[in-house]
């Protein structure tokens, strides 16, 4: 007979210590019970990014008082927890061994399944946490460190479409903020900038915007704005260059997109539910929204995007993904170490590089 599911999620793959409650209740409704997330960010700040000996001590510091918040928050008792899911990987080692020490400590001394969980896992299946996704969708995962188009199939049946071959989208934000003299982490803070400047300012380029398929290249683009920015000389231009970054990156993404589009048909030529879920923190940008919302209706697309706080790192995509594996009949796995790299779809080339693609 099914069951009310809890499960307890814990996630500290780089700069967020995390943990969340999530329950799946027998008539299959799904619920955040608790979502705490502290961020690193003053920790990291001075350095201009995410310095992984640093990050792992602060999530030694927190760990245990966040899943204590999260627990408190959530009003389940401990021997309600029917599982314990923990990002395994990718990640920065140091810090994901915080995480998965607190998380398989937990689990034993609960007696209940441990899952190491596939952090980019996590950020595929988020939507189902607000509504029922069917299978398959395709999906754009734009974070800090990863940019792919996937076929998401099933529960751990990931088929990936395209990637970078360099820089991630959200290390291309980060790093153009970093040019333009915004403080880590500086993402977000272009789309604020970008409101006051005039995109068409600069020319910017966009490698491989009509070859590779959907894979998809921003190192060229950071050069480029590096290179521009020596001209910069008020805070306007600064605006101006911010505006023209955005706009390039909408274009691309414009292209991009109808291409996967064109490429997951082609994988699943009967598919009646045209579906299409934008996750990772890239995700939270309004025009990046605005743009792919349209590229997709034209295309008869719906797409999906998750509230702002389950688009950046969080612990609830994590402990749905390990209560979905426990679902599917996936074996609690208390042994894995934790995993630096870790690819959604393991059977996909490595792509680094122009030179192995074009
Ligand atoms: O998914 P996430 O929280 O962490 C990773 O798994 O990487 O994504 C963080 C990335 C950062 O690069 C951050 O600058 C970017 O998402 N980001 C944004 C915005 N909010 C977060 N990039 C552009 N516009 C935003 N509004
Ligand atoms: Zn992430």
């Amino acid at each position: 007979m099914k069951k009310d599911l809890i499960f307890l999620g814990i996630e500290t793959s780089c700069d967020e210590t995390a943990a969340a409650l999530v329950k799946k209740s027998k008539n299959g409704k799904v619920k955040i019970l608790s979502n705490i997330v502290s961020s690193q960010e003053i920790v990291h700040k001075k350095f201009g990014g995410v310095v992984p000996e640093l990050a792992a001590r602060a999530h030694s510091e927190k760990i245990d008082l966040i899943i204590k918040k999260a627990i408190t928050k959530s009003k389940v008792k401990m021997d309600q927890i029917d599982g314990v899911a923990c990002t395994a990987g990718p990640g920065l080692l140091v810090c994901l061994m915080v995480g998965m020490t607190a998380g398989k400590t937990i689990a034993s001394a609960l007696k209940k399944p441990f899952f190491g969980t596939n952090h980019l896992e996590g950020h595929a299946l988020t939507m189902g946490l607000i509504k029922p996704m069917k299978f398959p969708y395709l999906l754009l995962l734009i974070s800090g460190g990863h940019s792919q188009f996937l076929s998401v199939e099933g529960v751990g049946k990931y088929k990936r479409l395209g990637t970078t071959i360099d820089d991630a989208l959200g290390e291309a934000f980060d790093k153009t903020a970093k040019i333009l003299g915004i403080e880590f982490p500086g993402g977000p803070k272009i789309e604020t900038f970008a409101k006051f400047g005039n995109e068409n300012s600069f020319d910017l380029p966009k490698p491989i915007l009509h070859k590779s398929g959907c894979n998809m290249s921003y190192a060229g683009l950071k050069t480029a704005v590096l290179h521009a920015s020596k001209n910069i000389k008020s805070k306007q231009d600064k605006y101006d260059l911010a505006a023209s970054f955005q706009k390039t990156i909408n274009q691309i993404l414009k292209v991009k997109c109808a291409k996967a589009i064109e490429m997951f048909l082609e994988k699943h030529k009967k598919v009646k539910n045209k579906n299409f879920v934008i996750a990772g923190g890239v995700a939270s940008n309004q025009s990046i929204r605005k743009t792919i919302k349209q590229v997709s209706s034209t295309l008869k697309f719906n797409t999906h995007f998750p509230p702002l706080n389950l688009c950046t790192d969080n612990a609830a995509m994590i402990a749905w993904a390990g209560l979905q594996n426990y679902e599917a009949g996936k074996k609690p796995n208390l042994k894995i170490i934790s995993q630096p790299r870790w690819p959604l779809d393991q059977k996909a080339p490595f792509m680094k590089g122009a030179g192995l693609i074009l």
